[in-house]
């Protein structure tokens, strides 16, 4: 992924810095735009995975929508031209607030996590005269088979809408004037890499539709979340398969005429197109271990410290060789999960060579944090 020309580029650059491959996240964005087209599905992107502006440009110029979970992500969805008419808000803490805002702003659809919630928009939509059109998330009880941290459609998850609680959500539906009911939506987790957790999300998803138009509603979207994971083992960045995703859910969702079927990808669109990028302030070689102590933390790549996750890796100021040291690569912060992988395999490596931490495009740069007062890190940018 870097050239030589990158490298060199780099080493004038103040570390740590997230670096975008702008060649890669476009050949990402079309791959996922054409595959969709092939059924007229519709992607939103979760603009939570990344939301650096030069990335948004790029998925808002390929003519996804924007999945958004704060008032911020509608406004700043809004700010850089995303179409309203493909900007939807979900999220189980939505604030009178932000609601009143998304409301002003005449946005696609609220996602709706709870009956509580439907109530709430209601009353602030019938105050501006306006009527809302939701989505109702259900929380179907599927399991994702993917880490328990980011697993968010089984019973005991937050998020959505219980099957149980469905009766008295159409009826709060049915006496609400001011809601338009649209359809339903579903998000069972992220990073999911077993596509056959999607077949039995389907078949839920084709159940609910039909509970919801048995007792007189119309479902026009059926909303099916994002969740697709990427490869963080893949030496150069592999696109997802799209392809073989979507068909999926063409064989196996039930879509009637005039039914939309929308979806929510994140990690999948930019996971793969960034890398951070650190220099090596020390190495200590001790008896037992080897340390690299970098100068990025869990503070610029948090998901290491939060989740156990994997990312790659490399040493980019050193060829690859065949005689590696292991080392464990750790940060500066004052914590021992503070650390980005264990008796991990390396060319000898010295103060000042430069790390990539691959796959960083998703949940890197927007989970940073100010922990121990760090400085602000920033994007540096391949040509497009
Ligand atoms: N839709 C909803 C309602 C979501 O909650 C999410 C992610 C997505 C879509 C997008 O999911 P994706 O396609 O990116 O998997 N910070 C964690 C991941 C948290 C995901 C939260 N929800 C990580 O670093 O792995």
């Amino acid at each position: 992924m870097f050239s030589d020309k990158d490298i060199s580029h780099f080493a004038n650059l103040e570390t740590p810095f997230y670096y975008y491959d702008l060649a890669l996240l476009q050949s990402t964005l079309s791959n996922c735009a054409d595959a969709a087209k092939l059924y007229n599905f519709h992607v939103h992107y979760a603009m939570k995975a990344n939301f650096n502006s030069r990335v948004l440009e790029k998925i808002r110029a390929i003519g996804f929508g924007a999945d958004c979970v704060s008032g911020g992500e509608v406004s700043k969805a809004i700010e850089l031209g995303f179409d309203k008419a493909q900007v939807v808000f979900a999220g189980v803490g939505k604030s009178d607030k932000e609601i009143n805002d998304a409301l002003d702003q005449d946005i696609f659809c609220f996602n709706v996590e709870s009956i509580q919630e439907l109530e709430v928009i209601n009353e602030l939509a019938a105050a501006k005269g306006k009527k809302a059109r939701v989505a109702i998330r259900i929380n179907p009880n599927v399991d994702a088979h993917t880490h328990h941290n980011i697993t968010t459609g089984l019973d005991e998850n937050k998020f959505g809408i219980n099957s149980w609680d469905l009766p008295l959500c159409a009826e709060t539906l049915k006496k609400s004037d001011q809601l338009e009911f649209i359809g339903i939506h579903f998000h069972i987790g992220s990073q999911i890499t077993n596509l056959d957790v999607y077949k039995n999300l389907c078949v839920r998803v084709n159940e609910f539709a039909e509970w919801f138009e048995e007792r007189g509603f119309t479902v026009k979207v059926l909303n099916v979340g994002g969740g697709l994971g990427i490869d963080y083992h893949h030496p150069d960045g592999q696109i997802p398969d799209f392809p073989a995703y979507f068909k999926i859910f063409n064989e196996f969702l039930n879509v009637r005429p005039n039914q939309e079927v929308h979806f929510e990808l994140g990690r999948a669109l930019v996971g793969q197109s960034a890398s951070l990028v650190s220099k090596v302030l020390y190495v200590k070689n001790g008896k037992k271990k080897n340390f690299i102590v970098l100068d990025a933390g869990m503070t610029e790549l948090m998901r290491p410290a939060l989740y156990q996750a994997y990312h790659k890796i490399e040493n980019i100021s050193k060829p690859a060789v065949a005689d590696v040291v292991k080392y464990d690569v750790v940060g500066p912060i004052c914590e021992s999960t503070d650390c980005f992988g264990k008796e991990v395999e390396l060319p000898e490596t010295f103060r000042n060579d430069l790390i990539a931490l691959r796959s960083a495009g998703a949940y890197g740069e927007v989970m940073a944090s100010h922990y121990n007062l760090r400085n602000e890190i920033r994007g540096v940018y391949s040509e497009d």
